[in-house]
């Protein structure tokens, strides 16, 4: 079951549980605005948001019980969910909890890694395009980065990645890659791995895997028991994709326990908030909730695609919650004019000025953006 957000508004601010007043919302005025906001399926402006590849149906039921209980605890600094959280996950992946580093959404694990990898001497190797945060926080530490354009079916070269990699300090490998929505199956990555041990032995290689969930190509595998057998691979994870947190900020990385201790110097203390690390730890094994959405992210994306293929556009091959779509033409005005039409979809992402990231929403929301795509694309 997943919590709308009529019903997470009505159980806090309506006494459902109680817990949060009116006075403790602001006022009335304040919480009839939060009430209208938050009980449109489309977001503020009725806008429907098809950017930045969330989850519109939001946590499951599990992670909303698991906040209003955290909620008398959000006094006290996070140090005991934080460990609750470490054990599930440590459990969830079968693995030690001194293998598990926390982060303030997957983005403060890739930051770390930045922090700690990439410095004046070792560059970071990524690929273009892919998920960017990586490389901007390389150049704002003033470092170097090398990027390998992906290749004609948008699949990260890792031919190319990995002739770059010599001396490199960090190798970023998004698996799925966001935005191409391609994956790399487990033959791939582990030469790939074997390659870049071989050649540059310092190199460590962050694997994001952000969208794993999602994943349906029987080759893929996670990338886990490589970190865990090498101290240069490290996995990151997200609560922000299938599990739908996208805005309380939970991730985390799987790695060797050294990669692990190394990597805690660079944490923000205290990074994620109590109800972040109650709804993250009651969900990380919710296998019902997971299974949902992934069910729903496939019928939603399999009438899309639909839609696309019947228009004539290659939509590609989609392992994610997204697709990247060629749309044979500047993407620029396209997006412009969906969101005149209430619709919001990717950004640009050069050099693939023709292709157009979609995220996949609910059915009803992708039913009324190919309305408006068949409208906008004609
Ligand atoms: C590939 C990839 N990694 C990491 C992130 C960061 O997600 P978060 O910080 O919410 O875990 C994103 C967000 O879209 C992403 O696409």
């Amino acid at each position: 079951m997943t919590v709308s957000r009529r019903h997470f508004v009505s159980a806090l601010g309506l006494g459902g549980a109680g817990l949060l007043s009116p006075p403790l919302l602001g006022g009335r005025g304040h919480e009839a605005r939060l009430a209208t906001w938050l009980s449109s399926a489309e977001g503020p402006a009725g806008l429907i948001r098809l950017d930045s590849n969330e989850n519109p149906n939001g946590p499951g039921a599990r992670a909303f019980e698991a906040i209003k209980a955290m909620f008398g605890e959000a006094n006290r600094y996070p140090d005991d969910p934080e460990r609750a959280l470490v054990a599930a996950i440590a459990k969830e992946h079968g693995v030690a909890e001194q293998n598990v580093l926390l982060g303030c959404g997957s983005s403060e694990i890739l930051r770390m890694c930045v922090e700690a990898y990439v410095n004046t001497a070792q560059h970071l190797v990524t690929a273009g395009p892919t998920f960017e945060l990586p490389a901007n926080f390389a150049k704002t530490m003033g470092r170097a980065v090398v990027t390998v354009p992906v290749d004609a079916k948008l699949r990260l070269d890792l031919g190319a990645m990995g002739d770059k990699a010599g001396g490199a300090g960090l190798v970023f490998f998004c698996n799925p890659n966001n935005p191409t929505a391609t994956v790399h199956g487990d033959a791939a990555v582990r030469e790939f791995v074997a390659r870049v041990r071989r050649d540059s032995p310092a190199t460590v290689i962050l694997m994001d895997e952000a969208y794993h969930e999602y994943v349906e190509d029987p080759s893929y595998r996670t990338a886990i028991p490589l970190a865990l057998a090498d101290a240069n691979v490290i996995v990151s994870r997200t609560f922000s994709k299938v599990f739908g947190m996208a805005g309380l900020r939970a991730g985390y990385a799987i790695a060797h326990k050294d990669t692990v201790r190394r990597l805690q110097g660079w944490r923000l203390g205290s990074g994620i908030s109590v109800l972040a690390l109650a709804a993250a730890t009651a969900s990380v094994g919710d296998r019902e909730h997971i299974a949902l959405e992934q069910k729903r992210n496939r019928e939603a994306k399999a009438f899309t695609r639909a839609f696309f293929e019947k228009a004539g556009y290659d939509a590609g091959v989609s392992d994610a919650n997204f697709l990247m779509v060629d749309i044979k033409r500047d993407m620029r005005p396209v997006r412009e004019a969906c969101r005149k039409e209430g619709i919001a979809v990717g950004r640009p992402f050069p050099p693939l000025t023709t292709h157009l990231r979609i995220s996949i929403g609910t059915m009803e929301e992708m039913q009324r953006a190919t309305e408006v795509l068949r409208r906008v694309l004609a």
